[in-house]
This record gives C-alpha cells, sequence and structure tokens, in this order.
C-alpha cells in the first residue's frame, strides 16, 4: 500500500502527540514516526521509527522509499527563544528542512506536505489585536523571519511548481505528554510543571503580557483537518485562534484548582520576543475556508493539563 505518512520531528511537542493520534486515524504502521534523537516511548513502539537529519535531503529520500511514504509532517524547528541565541544554526535547521521536503515534493516523491508557521511571523508594527491573516509583518526574531521566508517559499513551490504544501500560524501550544523546548510561549507548560510540584512558579514573562495559545487536541485536529481538506486552490499559511491570556490570567485560574498556589516574575529575554507579537489573533479565513474551530477554552485547558500532569509525572 502505497499511501503512508512520515512525521518529521516526532519526538518534539508537537510531533509526538501527532503522530499518535495519525496512527489512531490511519494505522499504527502507516505513519513513520522520525527525529534526530529518540523520543517518547509510546512513539517507538507503537509503529515505525526512524533516527533521521532532516538537513540531510538523501536520508529523508532513503526513509521515503523504505516505508513507501506520500504525506510529510515537516515538525523540526528550532524555537524562538533558542534560535536568538544560535541564529545561523536556526536560519540553516528551519530553512533547510523545507528545502529538502519541498524539493522532494517538486520532483514528484512525495504528493503533499504540512509545513507549520507561527504568531512569530509578526512583528513590533503588526497589529496586537485582532491580528489579521494579510498585514503588516516585518518580524523581529531569527525564527520569526526564518518562518515568514518559510510561508514565501511555500507560496513560490506552490505557484511555479505545483507543490501541494499546506500551513498553519500555531500560536503557543500547551500540553503535558513532551515538553517544549526553547519557546517563548514554555511559561504556559513551565508553569502547570510548578503548580503540581511545589505550588508555586517564577514566570520568565511580565505579569500582564498576553500572548495567544492553544491546548495541544486543538492544534492537532486544525493540523489533521487542513491535510485532509480537499485541494486548495491558492497557497495561504492560515491565522489560527483559541485563546489567549497572561501569565497572570493563567495563573489565577490554576488557582481555582490550587487555591494556594503563588507566581512570581523575573523577566528575561524572552519578554522583549514576546511583546513583539500578537496578543490576539483574527483566524475567520481559517474557518471559513476549512472549517476550523477550537474546542478548548482556558478554563478546559487548565483542568485537561492539571490532570494530564497528574499521571505523566
Ligand atoms: N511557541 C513558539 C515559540 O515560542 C511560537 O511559535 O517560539
Amino acid at each position: 500500500m502505497n499511501n503512508n505518512i512520515l512525521v518529521i520531528g516526532a519526538s518534539g511537542q508537537i510531533g509526538t502527540e501527532l503522530t499518535l493520534k495519525l496512527r489512531q486515524i490511519y494505522g499504527n504502521q502507516k505513519v513513520v514516526a522520525s527525529d534526530i534523537r529518540n523520543g517518547n516511548y509510546e512513539v517507538m513502539e507503537s509503529g515505525p521509527f526512524e533516527i533521521l537529519d532532516v538537513t540531510n535531503k538523501d536520508d529523508i529520500l532513503k526513509v521515503i522509499q523504505k516505508h513507501k511514504i506520500t504525506q510529510v509532517y515537516l515538525m523540526a524547528a528550532m524555537l524562538s527563544a533558542i534560535a536568538e541565541k544560535k541564529p545561523k544554526n536556526a536560519w540553516e535547521l528551519n530553512m533547510n528542512s523545507l528545502f529538502n521536503v519541498l524539493d522532494l515534493a517538486r520532483e514528484k516523491v512525495i504528493d503533499k506536505v504540512f509545513w507549520p508557521s507561527s504568531i512569530a511571523v509578526f512583528g513590533p508594527s503588526s497589529p496586537k489585536q485582532d491580528t489579521p491573516q494579510l498585514t503588516v509583518m516585518n518580524p523581529s526574531t531569527v525564527y520569526g523571519i526564518s518562518k515568514l521566508a518559510g510561508e514565501s517559499w511555500c507560496a513560490y513551490y506552490h505557484d511555479k511548481f505545483g507543490v501541494d504544501v499546506r500551513s498553519v500560524r500555531y500560536p503557543g501550544i500547551i500540553s503535558y505528554k513532551t515538553n517544549p523546548g526553547g519557546g517563548t510561549t514554555d511559561y504556559a507548560v513551565e508553569i502547570f510543571h510548578g503548580a503540581k510540584a511545589h505550588k508555586s512558579y517564577t514566570s520568565f514573562l511580565s505579569e500582564n503580557t498576553v500572548l495567544p495559545m492553544m491546548y495541544m487536541d486543538d492544534a492537532i485536529n486544525a493540523t489533521i483537518k487542513i491535510m485532509q481538506h480537499e485541494k486548495f486552490e491558492r497557497y495561504t499559511s492560515y491565522n489560527l485562534a483559541a485563546v489567549s491570556f497572561s501569565p497572570k490570567e493563567i495563573s489565577e485560574a490554576i488557582k481555582k484548582h490550587i487555591p494556594d498556589f503563588t507566581i512570581n516574575y523575573k523577566t528575561d529575554d524572552r519578554q522583549g520576543i514576546a511583546e513583539s507579537w500578537p496578543q490576539t489573533i483574527d483566524d475567520k479565513q481559517a474557518r471559513k475556508d476549512w472549517n476550523w474551530e477550537h474546542k478548548v477554552d482556558l478554563d478546559e485547558l487548565v483542568r485537561e493539563m492539571l490532570q494530564g500532569l497528574h499521571f505523566a509525572v
């Protein structure tokens, strides 16, 4: 059977749960997980797993041929905070991985690609509230620059070579199975670990810094839904929204479950990154074009995280 799926970056925060959900839908053997490092036990045990360096196109091709892959979800990337510390490495990883996969699609080795973009494509001069899909962008971070360039390359490959590539701009993603690493929105995951372990957390973003966020289940549903949609005429990286909150607001929501939870603030470089990003996102285009809708609000997200982490630790 010649229509298998490859997830690249399957040991990462989103890749882990995406792989498990795709296996649930399409069958364990049809979804090949790959990453440069080992990952979640369930991902490695429930179906095929390959160690793969996404910057090496020949290695990707070998895995694709071995497993008769037709669709690739490219989830490997260096996130915003760590990319500021290693700009060249971030550019190389984020761009070369994309070129490798887009070129394989252009050569018709694969049929369809998912590539995630981010709210980081927006910059200090973008509108902060209800940020539209098309507006002033001018990202001020290495990560944002790589994502905006990537969006343009996806559009180019789509228009010039007919490559079927689909993309959404994720907000901060909240989950408990695998931690994020090196992002600016990571505080909104760490806060739950602090709450469970010692009923306190020191936030690296200030109390009123509002950012767009989303619970993992909604992110996975969006990802699979846009890939299952019939072919789009135009390439667009879609804005996606679910909830927006500040460290103070999420700490209030946690206090409803853990009344003596306390939060402190000690900002670092990530504060500047957060301030360059939107606070709320207008995603009506995605809601109209492919019926995107989120399901999880802040209270449910907090409930799910506190429950899930209980079993995870
Ligand atoms: N969560 C990402 C980050 O913080 C944004 O896409 O870098």
